[in-house]
């Protein structure tokens, strides 16, 4: 796999493939709300996950940080590329929460694909999600 910032065109499929995929597994009784996440790590391997929400709702969990625990659960290390398909009209980006997650594994040049069941929306990258995010590299001492 290469270093770059975009994923090869048959990392972006399967990693929105796998991202529609789990979506189909979603908890998520409350909100109705269905949301598949997958994300691409240094070795080329992907992880998804997706929305798991509780009756007491505060406890729900995104798709986003199940893939990213699905990823440091597998032994990653990195989060090169991120997908997120919902089926909604105005295309559904990572929650704020969601966007400091992965700026914990991810470079700003990291691309997030948006998608539906049908189609990709757009592709944008943490640090147009995130600008001036707090990260790792902010608690090494000078
Ligand atoms: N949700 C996600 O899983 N990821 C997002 O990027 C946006 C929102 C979930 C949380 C909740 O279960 C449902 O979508 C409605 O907000």
């Amino acid at each position: 796999m290469s270093r770059n910032a975009e994923p090869s065109p048959a990392q972006a499929a399967a990693l929105l493939q796998a991202a529609r995929a789990v979506r189909r597994h979603a908890h998520a009784p409350y909100s109705r709300f269905k949301v598949g996440a997958a994300v691409l790590d240094e070795q080329g391997r992907v992880h998804a996950g997706c929305n798991v929400e509780n009756a007491a709702y505060p406890q729900g969990l995104c798709a986003e940080a199940a893939a990213i625990a699905a990823l440091v659960a597998a032994g990653g290390k990195a989060v090169r590329a991120v997908a997120v398909v919902a089926d909604s009209k105005v295309p559904t980006t990572p929650c704020g929460g969601c966007r400091q997650r992965i700026a914990e594994f991810a470079r700003d040049d990291c691309p997030v694909l948006v998608g539906t069941p049908r189609a990709l929306k757009f592709v944008t990258s943490l640090g147009a999600l995130l600008p001036h995010g707090f990260g790792p590299p902010a608690l090494r001492r000078r």
